[in-house]
Parts: C-alpha cells; sequence; structure tokens
C-alpha cells in the first residue's frame, strides 16, 4: 500500500472512521465497520446524493427494495447466467486470482504467459466464477429454496418499476433512486474499502424513450461528474472513461465511468450505463406481465430504454477522504509552527461540522459551554471536546474535518461572545452567542 493510503488507514482507525470487522475475531478479509465518525460520513454522503437526484427534483422518487429477492429475478437479469469474473488458481501454491487483475494482464494477453505473483507458479485456465452469494431461505437447504444476495440494487427498480410508475403517477422521463447494500463475492477484494464483499450502492434508473437514449446518457454522465466536483474533490483527479465495445457489461449498450485517480492508480468511482430496454425485456418476458409504458400524448405504448448512474458509497467515501488528506505546516499560538493533519472535507460531508471547546474544565465555564453546545447540536451534528491544551484539541477537529471550532473562554462569560476558528484558513473571529447560530448557518448550510 502507498504511504497515503496508509495514512488513511492509520487514521481511520485511530479517530472511529472505519476499521476492520469483528477484529476481536482476527478480522474477516474486506468487511468493514464504520465508527462513530465514518456512520456519519456515509451518511452525508448519502443525504448529498438524495438531496441531489431525488429531494431537489421533480423527475425521481425513492425506493427501498428488499435484499434478497425471488431467484427468477436474477435468471431473469442475466446475472445466474453472465455475472462473473475469470478465475485463475497457481498449480503450485494453489492462491486464487482474478485473471484481470493480474499485475501482467493486458487484453489479449494469452493466460498460459501470466505467472503467479507470489511463487511465480504456472496458473490454470481462467473458469467463470459466478459472483452472487447464494443463500438458503427458510428452514430447508435445498435447491428450490435457494436465493441469492443482490449483487446490485438496481432488479429491485425493475422489478417494482411498473408498481411505483402508476402509484407516483410518474411520467417519461422519470426516475426511481435506490441506496443499499449490495453483496458479490469477489474474487481479489482490496485496496481497504474500494473494493469489498459488501458494500454499499447509490444506483438510479432514469427511463426515456427509446431514441431519446443517447441524450440523456450524456445528461447524466455531465450531472454525476458535477456531483463530486460540488463536493470539492479536485477536477484533476477525476476524469471520465467510455468503456471499450469488448468491456461493457451484458446489460449496456454504453456505458462510462467516473474515475478517481487513487494512490493506486485511476480506478471507477461510478459507472453510467445505457442499459437500454433489457432489463424490463427481460422481465417481461421472465414474469409474463405487461411491463410497457402507455404514453398518453403519443397515443402508444413502448418499453422505455433506462440511463442508470451506479456509485459505490464505499467508493465515494474512499475518494472523499484521500482527496481532504493533507499534512501542513501550521503557526503554533506559542511561535514556530508545527505539523497538523487535515481532512479538508466539503461541509456537506465531514462528519461534525461544529465543535465546543470550553477553554478549561473550570466549573465557571462548563455551563456556558454547554449551553453553546446545546445551541449548535440542535442544528448540526456538534463534538464536545474538553481534554487536553487547546490547541490539541484544534488539531484533532482538523484532522477529522470539522469546519468550525467554537472556544468558550472567560471573557465569554462577561461579553457574552465565543472565538469561531475556521477548519481551513485558521482564521479566528469573536462571535455573540445571540448571533452565532445564524453566522454559522450562512457558512455552513
Ligand atoms: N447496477 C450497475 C452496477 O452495479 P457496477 O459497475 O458493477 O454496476 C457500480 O457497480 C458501482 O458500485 C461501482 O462503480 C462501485 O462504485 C460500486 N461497487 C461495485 N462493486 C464494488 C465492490 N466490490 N466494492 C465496493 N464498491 C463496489
Amino acid at each position: 500500500m502507498s504511504d497515503l493510503m496508509d495514512a488513511i488507514t492509520g487514521l481511520a482507525k485511530r479517530r472511529g472512521i472505519v476499521f476492520p470487522s469483528s477484529e476481536i475475531y482476527g478480522g474477516l478479509r474486506s468487511s468493514w465497520d464504520y465508527g462513530p465518525l465514518g456512520v456519519e460520513i456515509k451518511n452525508n454522503i448519502k443525504r448529498s446524493w438524495w438531496r441531489a437526484l431525488v429531494q431537489g427534483r421533480d423527475d425521481i422518487v425513492g425506493l427501498d427494495a428488499a435484499i434478497i429477492m425471488s431467484p427468477r429475478v436474477w435468471e431473469a437479469s442475466g446475472h445466474v447466467d453472465s455475472f462473473a469474473d475469470p478465475l485463475v488458481e497457481c498449480h503450485d501454491c494453489h492462491r486464487r486470482y482474478r485473471e484481470d487483475h493480474l499485475p501482467d494482464w493486458a487484453p489479449g494477453v494469452a493466460a498460459a504467459t501470466l505467472r503467479c505473483p507470489e511463487c511465480g507458479g504456472r496458473l490454470t485456465d481462467p473458469k467463470r466464477f459466478n459472483l452472487m452469494f447464494k443463500t438458503h431461505m427458510g428452514p430447508v437447504e435445498e435447491d428450490a429454496a435457494a436465493v441469492y444476495l443482490r449483487p446490485e440494487t438496481a432488479q429491485g427498480v425493475f422489478a417494482d418499476y411498473r408498481t411505483v410508475q402508476q402509484s407516483s403517477r410518474m411520467k417519461i422521463p422519470f426516475g426511481i433512486a435506490q441506496i443499499g447494500k449490495s453483496f458479490r463475492n469477489e474474487i481479489t477484494p482490496g485496496n481497504f474499502i474500494f473494493r469489498t464483499r459488501e458494500f454499499e450502492q447509490m444506483e438510479m434508473e432514469y427511463f426515456v424513450e427509446p431514441g431519446t437514449d443517447e441524450k440523456w446518457f450524456e445528461y447524466w454522465v455531465e450531472e454525476r461528474l458535477r456531483w463530486y466536483l460540488d463536493l470539492g474533490i479536485r477536477e484533476e483527479k477525476l476524469r471520465l472513461r467510455p468503456h471499450e465495445p469488448d468491456e461493457l457489461a451484458h446489460y449496456a449498450k454504453a456505458a462510462t465511468d467516473v474515475e478517481y485517480e487513487f494512490p493506486f492508480g485511476w480506478s471507477e468511482l461510478e459507472g453510467i450505463a445505457n442499459r437500454t430496454d433489457f432489463d424490463l425485456r427481460r422481465h417481461q418476458e421472465f414474469s409474463g406481465e405487461d411491463l410497457t409504458y402507455f404514453d398518453q400524448e403519443g397515443d402508444r405504448r413502448y418499453l422505455p430504454f433506462v440511463v442508470e448512474p451506479s456509485g459505490g458509497v464505499d467508493r465515494a467515501m474512499l475518494a472523499f477522504l484521500v482527496d481532504a488528506y493533507r499534512v501542513e505546516e501550521a503557526p503554533k499560538a506559542s511561535g514556530g509552527t508545527e505539523r497538523r493533519t487535515v481532512l479538508g472535507l466539503h461541509r456537506d460531508i465531514a462528519p461534525m461540522k461544529v465543535a465546543v471547546l470550553p477553554l478549561s474544565r473550570n466549573e465557571a465555564l462548563v455551563p456556558e459551554a454547554r449551553r453553546v453546545f446545546d445551541l449548535v447540536k440542535a442544528r448540526w451534528m456538534s463534538d464536545y471536546d474538553d481534554a487536553g491544551s487547546i490547541g490539541r484539541r484544534y488539531r484533532r477537529q482538523d484532522e477529522v474535518g470539522t469546519p468550525f471550532c467554537v472556544t468558550v473562554d472567560f471573557e465569554s462569560l462577561e461579553d457574552h461572545a465565543v472565538t469561531v476558528r475556521e477548519r481551513d484558513t485558521m482564521t479566528q473571529e469573536r462571535v455573540p452567542i445571540a448571533q452565532l447560530a445564524r453566522r454559522l448557518e450562512e457558512r455552513l448550510n
């Protein structure tokens, strides 16, 4: 792992952002838990996505479909037959790899020329390995009761498409958005929370009239890129990568990835796909139900095409952390400089928006500091920290990205004002407590 990834995983563990799951039992490779600060960041990402796609628009509605669906869904969607990666195994050490993740792999390279990265041994021919987790529903472990954990949230949208469209009386073009867990038995999970076997997706299926799909595809590629930029990701770290025809998923006519330059290289953050009418057509065929849309103005029925932006919450979080992390020299109150670690997270993503810091634990100060804390925590996720020197407390807040620290000192008891310090510029301003909420609101909302 690179130094930057080491620094981020170290910080994430130390500050309770993300850490290995079931660690008291030695952990479970590729499973991660999100601690008190991590769950805030994750919720903020999901909230920002929901605000941009559902709350802020009148053409997209939300859905929360079940994770375990009828197994027929996955036959219809093509996942039972086609959702597989090429698995190779070393003849000597028996380690297993996803062929296209091997360091020497490139399109067209023959499997026979590749070698085991661990021991240099020869590798088997690739086998298609289906990524879906299979389990049983109910008390009988027989094939009739076999079900899958969903490998994408999208199929819940397709299966519910007609019910949602009719109950919410949406007219094409319109979208159905969903955020939820997905599961893939990845051959090579890794790079911290980048590729895991359990992860969360933010997906939106946008139903359009056939023939307008290419226009909407371009529209959603631009919209989704803009979302990351608006949340502060550096422009030079983002790029769009259209898929080559031979790498398209089985359902897609075109796809473009939004990629981020992670410390381990340019990698997919989110994919935007033109899924045509593939999914609705297959579900119509397999279920025998009519899934066509009646266009009243045109007086005709058709199966809509679908444009799908599909992003990962965990991957987005990794990109936000990587992009925001910096170590810099900062002036010290007592003179000279010191190194400080800063997570320059966008205010909407930062886990805590405000930290209230009483200058000391002096009993005269505490009630006033608690009053200020009550005032800010009624509106924003806020922290109260009274441990250690004020300089150390600023640094603790900087490294988890808290945009504002509010210091309550002895003067506050006289002038009913507090000092507001801004994370990035470190500028400090005296603000009357009566105006604090309004002043913070101007900069946080
Ligand atoms: N419905 C389309 C679909 O699922 P995908 O490109 O396979 O497309 C979409 O996945 C997004 O889901 C990816 O861009 C990524 O952000 C996230 N994702 C996919 N597999 C993941 C994994 N194993 N771990 C973490 N995130 C993953």
